[in-house]
């Protein structure tokens, strides 16, 4: 997607933090936004002061929705299509976490909680947009809000979390290959940054253990988080320039480079006969598959 202007974005978890700052960014340039949130009063209030941004130059609506329920997803497309007429991109990306703690210490309900939001939510409301989008026919775009975690930044205390976001890394990658034409993806992955997610556990429902006090951000060292103005304006201009991957910060550069290197060590030192390798490559083996399924279906 090259331009913005007069396009329609939902955007989900947008009553705060990198949402919001996705929101600021698309207002400004002339596309209009559904500000989505699981908290229906502060996705009102967050619509109403994107509108009266002086540079504001497009429209803001607020819709609810969990993005753990099924019902309430489909209800939010429906809304944003029957209010704009057209929907041209997602921002998938309302997203938790269960706080920090050794995993092995890691409460069954926490990571069932974690892993329904931050997977099961992004998965759903992405297949049911690229539903749409495919029937609508036009050129969207799909942007899902993964992490620097995805692509392997240690990060000890959060295993589950982790794991939800190698999770959205793993189908998004698959999904690029599959989408049909008009429909473009991107995986965002931000760095530490500046944002309301670790007091998300506010919001953990009942069904999960209830909601956890709040808890103050205690930043040791000289070490801190980037700012939410960070990730906006370059997640928009990423994705006009066709990238897949999206890293607002450069901090996770060295971490992703020492994970690659020490994989293709790893193959290195235990491979020998390496000659053999594409007869066993099952790139070219799904692409064989994919081909004769395609060529069934159009006889
Ligand atoms: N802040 C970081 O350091 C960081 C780094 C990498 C990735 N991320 C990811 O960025 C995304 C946005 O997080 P953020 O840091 O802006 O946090 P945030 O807490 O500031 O904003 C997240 C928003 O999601 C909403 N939300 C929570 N559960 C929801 C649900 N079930 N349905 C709909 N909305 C729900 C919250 O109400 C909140 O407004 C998340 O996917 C997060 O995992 C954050």
């Amino acid at each position: 997607m090259q331009d913005f202007k007069n396009k329609v974005a939902v955007i989900t978890g947008a009553a705060n933090g990198i949402g919001l700052d996705i929101a600021k960014t698309l207002i400004r340039q002339g596309c209009h936004v559904v500000v989505s949130d699981i908290h229906q009063k502060d996705a009102q209030a967050r619509a109403e002061q994107l509108e009266a941004m002086p540079d504001a130059k497009a429209s803001a609506i607020a819709i609810a929705c969990d993005v753990t329920d099924m019902a309430q997803i489909n209800a939010l497309a429906d809304k944003a299509w029957a209010h704009f007429g057209h929907v041209d991109a997602l921002f998938n990306n309302a997203g938790v976490g269960a706080g920090m703690g050794p995993a092995v210490k890691t409460k069954d309900a926490d990571l069932r909680w974690v892993f329904e939001v931050n997977f099961f939510g992004n998965w759903n409301t992405c297949m049911e947009f690229t539903r749409r989008f495919t029937e609508q026919g036009t050129p969207a775009h799909i942007c899902n809000t993964a992490s620097e975690n995805s692509i392997g930044w240690p990060a000890p205390y959060m295993a589950g979390y982790n794991a939800t976001k190698a999770a959205v890394l793993g189908y998004t990658g698959m999904l690029r290959m599959e989408l049909p034409e008009p429909i473009s993806i991107s995986l965002l992955c931000p760095g530490w940054t500046q944002t309301e997610i670790a007091n998300s556990g506010a919001l953990r429902p009942e069904a999960y253990g209830g909601p956890k006090p709040v808890r103050e951000t205690q930043i040791e060292g000289d070490v801190t988080p980037y700012a939410v103005e960070t990730v906006g304006a370059h997640t928009i201009e990423q994705i006009k320039q066709g990238a897949f991957y999206i890293f607002p910060h450069y901090a996770a550069r060295h971490l992703a480079e020492e994970r690659n290197d020490e994989i293709s060590a790893a193959f290195d030192a235990q491979q020998t006969d390496v000659d053999d390798w594409p007869s066993h490559d099952t790139r070219t083996y799904l692409t064989h598959m994919i081909a004769a399924a395609q060529a069934k279906k159009d006889n």
